[in-house]
């Protein structure tokens, strides 16, 4: 497994102490179990100040530190290529691109060059790993578009890639503003396989290759060939473990948690709930989630003293102007709407910019009247897939946005455009006034759709792909694969 996010991060407390966190990824959370099912490496980027003070001499540590299930291979990349690579290029560059939220991206050369120079320190990294051997690796998102070729032609073809994108791939005039477009396609196209969420962009993948390169694209096949080499693109909608957190949900530590929210926020009590979690970023719709809140309160003045809603946004890539501006954009929103109809007994919102770990995030889930995911774009959204596996009591409503990947799942959540505010205002009037029976009835659908679909079938599927790479004369095992469990496939 490649992903430039770590699943398990070492930092220093302020007393010195370490502790081991894991990162606000829903990419690193989806990931995370299907590792402890396989075993194997994880090769990521190190990123925490206590990370150097964890590996032994291979730069490896095995985790989960209570539970050790695989190992973690730590990649160390000097300040200024991070900040190329990371920051630049792939943060102020492929996410708005990908992302479509009206933020413009930037693309600086030295940014290109210190992408290309990160995607080079991780594949000597893998085929360290793979050690002169075959070798399947499983590559994450945006950060390595140009790792799979790298990898085919350093490995001399041993390496069989599958490459998973967890954002949106946007149309291809979109995809025209990118200045390295044919080197970078060229690199994804040394994968395998190559997987998004939903089959829309996978089109839109076919279509900006039959635009920008020399290769042949069979759109009725789904696949490309490109220099004598086919890779296959394939819709796999990502999901979680709806077991463990179903199971988690009614256990006594979320209990205690949710006590510990009552407590800490004590305005809570009595009144209805609402909540939001994600990372502090402007593809979330955070400041426009809070305008609708004030429209709702504009709307309803009955609600006022009656209504709190719980958000935590994580703060994440926060060296960037981007997010640095949408940053203010909330505390601003907030400060508004808490000034503007707070007294002196209620706070509307409660905003916390803090990290917090699955019991809290979980707690929260179970608190809440209803959940809103308002995000711009999101090519999945996992986030909105944990709220429903976390309600076993078979309450709460979901107020999803429409440009989510999970709404086409999740059709049973009350669907919104995250731009129109006086939609959000209604959704929220209507998930505070539906009927027990009602939420009762759309909750166990959600419930159905989430547990048939984990986060393990997106694996199996994915791994079913990979094998018919290796062995293509096997029968379609897609109905097998319905029938049986992780660890057979
Ligand atoms: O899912 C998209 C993604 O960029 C993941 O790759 C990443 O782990 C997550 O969002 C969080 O972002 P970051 O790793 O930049 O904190």
């Amino acid at each position: 497994m490649v992903s430039n996010r770590e699943p398990f991060i070492h930092r220093k407390r302020p007393d010195g102490t370490v502790e081991c966190i894991r990162p606000a990824s829903g990419m690193a959370t989806a990931l995370h179990p299907i590792m402890m099912a396989s075993g194997g490496t994880w090769v990521a980027q190190g990123a925490g100040d206590a990370d150097r003070d964890t590996v032994d001499a291979n730069d490896c540590v095995m985790v989960p530190p209570e539970a050790p299930g695989y190992r973690l291979r730590r990649v160390w990349l000097d300040p200024e290529v991070e900040r190329g690579f990371y920051y630049g290029l792939s943060n102020e560059g492929l996410w708005p691109l990908c992302h479509i939220t009206f933020t413009r991206p930037e693309f600086r050369p030295q940014d290109w060059l210190a992408y290309k120079e990160a995607n080079r320190i991780f594949a000597e990294a893998v085929l360290k790993e793979a050690d002169g051997g075959k070798a399947l690796v499983f590559i994450q998102d945006y950060h390595f578009c140009l790792l799979p070729r790298m990898l085919r032609e350093m490995s001399g073809g041993r390496i069989v890639s599958a490459h998973f994108w967890h954002i949106p791939w946007p149309n291809r005039e979109v995809f025209r503003a990118f200045p390295w477009g044919e080197e970078l396609l060229d690199g994804l196209l040394g994968n395998d396989l190559l997987g998004f969420h939903i089959h829309y962009h996978c089109q839109n993948f076919l279509g900006t290759v039959d635009r920008a390169l020399e290769a042949r694209v069979d759109t009725d096949r789904s696949e490309i060939t490109r220099g004598g080499h086919l890779t296959r693109v394939r819709p796999f909608p990502i999901s979680i473990d709806f077991e463990a957190d179903n199971k988690l949900a009614t256990s006594p530590e979320v209990a205690a948690a949710m006590q510990r929210w009552l407590q800490r926020l004590p305005g809570l009590k009595g009144r209805k709930i609402g909540a939001s979690i994600e990372r502090l970023d402007y593809s979330k719709g955070i400041p426009q989630r809070i305008h609708g809140l004030e429209h709702f309160f504009e709307q309803h003045p009955e609600s006022l003293g009656k209504l709190c809603f719980v958000q935590i946004a994580v703060p994440s890539r926060d060296h960037l102007a981007s997010y640095q501006a949408e940053q203010a954009a909330v505390d601003f929103a907030v400060a508004r709407i808490n000034e503007r109809f707070g007294t002196s007994d209620w706070q509307p919102v409660y905003l916390l910019k803090e990290h917090h770990g699955p019991l809290d995030m979980m707690a929260l889930h179970r608190l809440a009247d209803f959940f809103m995911v308002n995000s711009l774009h999101d090519g999945m959204n996992l986030v909105a897939k944990e709220f429903v596996a976390s309600r076993s009591d078979e309450r709460g409503v979901l107020i999803l946005s429409l440009f989510t990947g999970a709404s086409r799942e999740l059709t049973q959540a009350i669907s919104i455009n995250p731009y129109a505010i006086e939609e959000i205002s209604v959704a929220v009037h209507n998930a505070l006034t539906m009927s027990a029976g009602r939420q009762q009835r759309r909750m166990r659908l959600m419930r159905e759709q989430v547990a048939h679909q984990n986060v393990y079938r997106w694996a199996s599927r994915l791994l079913m792909a990979m094998l018919r790479i290796e062995h293509p004369d096997d029968e379609d095992d897609d109905e097998l694969l319905e029938q049986q469990p992780f660890e057979d496939a």
